[in-house]
Formats: C-alpha cells, sequence, structure tokens
C-alpha cells in the first residue's frame, strides 16, 4: 500500500462511519429493503442537486443507467451511437447491451473530450444518439454539440459518471441531454458502498419511460407496459447515498482546492488536460501528460505515491471489441492519450500538503 494511494475509500468511510451505519441499521429495521421511502428521498434530493426541474431513476449502476436510458429512447439493432474511445469501458458496453453499433469520435488531444469538430464526419442516416462523456469530470459543450446535430431525430444521452458536480456555463451536467447517466461506484465523486446509478430526464415522458424499464416495463401493477429490465437501487445503497450527498458540494470543492494545487505547483512544462472553455471542472481524476509515463509512475511508487491510468488501452484497439473493424491510427489523438496520461492522487481528504508534496515528487520524477 502508499503511503499516498491514488484513491482512499477508508479515509472517507471513518468521516461518516457512525451517520451512515445508523442510515443503513435504519434501513434494516423498516423491513423495506427495495424502491422505499430512501431511494424516494435520493431521487429528490439528486434532482435538486442538479438544479433541473426533471425527474432521476435511481438504479443498479451507471452502466443500467445508461442502458435504461437508451432503452427508453428505443435505440437498439441497426441503429448507430456515437460516443469516444477514451473513456470506461461501460460507456461502450452499455451501447451493445442495447444491440446497437458504437460508432467512435477522437478526441481533442487538450481536453481528452470528444473533439465536436470532428462529430459531423461520423454522421449517417444510422445515426441515432450521441453518448458524450464528460470525462475526469471535465465538460463536453453539449449546446454546442446540439447545435451540430440540430434538429434531428438524433438524441443525446449524457455520460456523467465522472462529472458530479460539474456545471457549463452555470448549468449542471446532466441536464442538457434528452437523458443522462451517473454512477455511484464507491470510487466516483459521490460513491455508494457498492454499486449504484441513476438516469435523469428534464422530459417527463421519458423518465416515466426510464422508471417502467428500471423494473420489468411495470407501472403500478404487476404487468408489463413494455419490455424492461431489473436494475433497481437498493435501500441501503439509497441511505448510504442521502448521507453522502449532504457533502457532495463539499466534496467537488475539495478536489477543486486540490486540482488548483497541483496548477499552481506543478512545473508549467509538464502539459495537463486543460478545462473546456465555459467549464467549470469536478475534478474526478486531475490527470497530466507525459511522454515517459510508465518510467515517472514507477518513481513516484518508490517514493509512496500511488498513480492510476485512465485509460491505459482504448477502447476501439480491445481484443473484445475487434469485431467493430478498428485498426491502429484510426483516432490519432485517443491513441497518443492512452501512451501519456497519468492520474494523480485526487480524492477530497487528500490534503494540500501531500498535494504539494506529490508536485515536487512530480517534477523531479519529470524533468
Ligand atoms: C465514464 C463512465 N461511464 C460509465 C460508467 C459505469 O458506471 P458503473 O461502474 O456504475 O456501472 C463508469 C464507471 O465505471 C464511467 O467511468
Amino acid at each position: 500500500m502508499n503511503r499516498i494511494p491514488a484513491f482512499d475509500y477508508l479515509a472517507q468511510y471513518r468521516t461518516l462511519e457512525s451517520e451512515a451505519l445508523q442510515a443503513i441499521e435504519r434501513v434494516l429495521n423498516s423491513g423495506r429493503l427495495i424502491l422505499g421511502a430512501e431511494v424516494e428521498t435520493f431521487e429528490r434530493s439528486f434532482t435538486d442537486f442538479l438544479g433541473g426541474n426533471g425527474r432521476a431513476v435511481a438504479v443498479n449502476s451507471g452502466t443500467d443507467a445508461l442502458v435504461v436510458a437508451l432503452m427508453a429512447l428505443e435505440i437498439g439493432p441497426g441503429d448507430e451511437v456515437i460516443t469516444v474511445a477514451n473513456t470506461a469501458v461501460p460507456t461502450v458496453a452499455a451501447i451493445r447491451m442495447t444491440g446497437a453499433t458504437p460508432v467512435f469520435c477522437d478526441v481533442d488531444e487538450a481536453t481528452a473530450l470528444m473533439d465536436l469538430e470532428q462529430l459531423p464526419s461520423h454522421l449517417t442516416s444510422k445515426t441515432r444518439a450521441v453518448i458524450p462523456v464528460h470525462l475526469f469530470g471535465n465538460v463536453v459543450d453539449v449546446e454546442r454539440l446540439r447545435a451540430i446535430i440540430g434538429n434531428s431525430h438524433i438524441r443525446i444521452v449524457e455520460d456523467c459518471a465522472q462529472a458530479h458536480g460539474a456545471r457549463l456555463r452555470g448549468q449542471s451536467v446532466g441536464t442538457f441531454g434528452d437523458a443522462s447517466a451517473f454512477s455511484f461506484y464507491p470510487t466516483k465523486n459521490l460513491g455508494a458502498f457498492g454499486d449504484a446509478g441513476l438516469c435523469y430526464s428534464q422530459d417527463g415522458e421519458l423518465a416515466k419511460e426510464m422508471k417502467r424499464i428500471r423494473m420489468y416495463g411495470f407501472d403500478n401493477t404487476n404487468c408489463s407496459q413494455r419490455e424492461g429490465i431489473n436494475s433497481r437501487m437498493d435501500e441501503v445503497q439509497a441511505a448510504v447515498l442521502n448521507v453522502k450527498l449532504a457533502h457532495l458540494a463539499d466534496y467537488v470543492a475539495r478536489r477543486r482546492a486540490l486540482a488548483a494545487v497541483y496548477d499552481r505547483l506543478l512545473d508549467a512544462r509538464i502539459p495537463r488536460l486543460e478545462p473546456a472553455a465555459g467549464a467549470e471542472h469536478a475534478y474526478h481524476l486531475f490527470v497530466i501528460k507525459i511522454e515517459e509515463r510508465d518510467r515517472a509512475r514507477e518513481t513516484l511508487a518508490r517514493n509512496g505515491v500511488g498513480t492510476g491510468v485512465h485509460y491505459p488501452y482504448p477502447i476501439h484497439l480491445m481484443p473484445g471489441y475487434r469485431f467493430l473493424g478498428y485498426s491502429k491510427g484510426a483516432l490519432a489523438n485517443t491513441e497518443t492519450l492512452a501512451r501519456q496520461v497519468l492520474s494523480l492522487p485526487m480524492y477530497p481528504e487528500l490534503s494540500p500538503e501531500a498535494a504539494e508534496e506529490i508536485s515536487t515528487l512530480v517534477n523531479k520524477a519529470v524533468l
């Protein structure tokens, strides 16, 4: 174990332990373990956090949140969904779970976000949706994306799995697209004590469909109104998330403060991913770019500092997705980033002093 790990689950758990355990006990003693008051409270509170006037549907994971949103939009076999190849695999797995075909757009080298200049060249008569990924807490300009696709039948599903608390020109991510998906995987900006996710839409009818799909296509009776799946957030996870949500704004503020320390103290010659224009970055990760990335990683590890690589293998080149027909060189910026990116420790409980020490060590390791 590194002296300063890349992520420290226990540090946050210790600060919330008694409150979280009380909340869990309350659920266990209530006898209502699935789709009860905790889930309803969380759906309302998270909607308030987003500041939108839509509707949230709590599900079992961020992957399922994407699947449920795509299903509600009736996306399936024969349809194309455009996204990026430098994301967590679940973005792509979710598209495949509907039977649709993922199409990859390259990313901007400076931000690592979908390059909207290149998007038009990927649009075809089969394109049914675009999934912009707000990677690392940075924000894709969804308004510009909307302007590019115009008033077409193409839908936008925002992947907000890494971007709780991020904003674009003052408005929360997740409230721009036709639908959006959040993950509460334990490492996320808001993390449950296991798997959990949520989909959201400003469109009441679409949200109603997502709610049906979450449980076998049911409304209030055990009679399917459409085909659905089972993807319910359980009451225990919702209770934990209700405890943590009260701290989310503070967690994001701390992430931003740590990013400011890195930004100030890292040598100016070390390139880092840039916040997109108009973005209030939520710093799920702080990512720098280094030519000799693996050597620097080893040096940092020898000094007790854990780091991560997000992501070492671009999805279009993974053996599991070879059938999509992409070859090396197809997405130049995505492939370069995969060789260079390094994620420094970033979590609300990391002290500013630790970030200072890490910056000094990175400068020494890289220059
Ligand atoms: C960008 C992105 N999309 C989707 C997901 C899927 O979320 P989950 O792990 O909750 O299924 C994740 C998290 O792993 C992610 O980082």
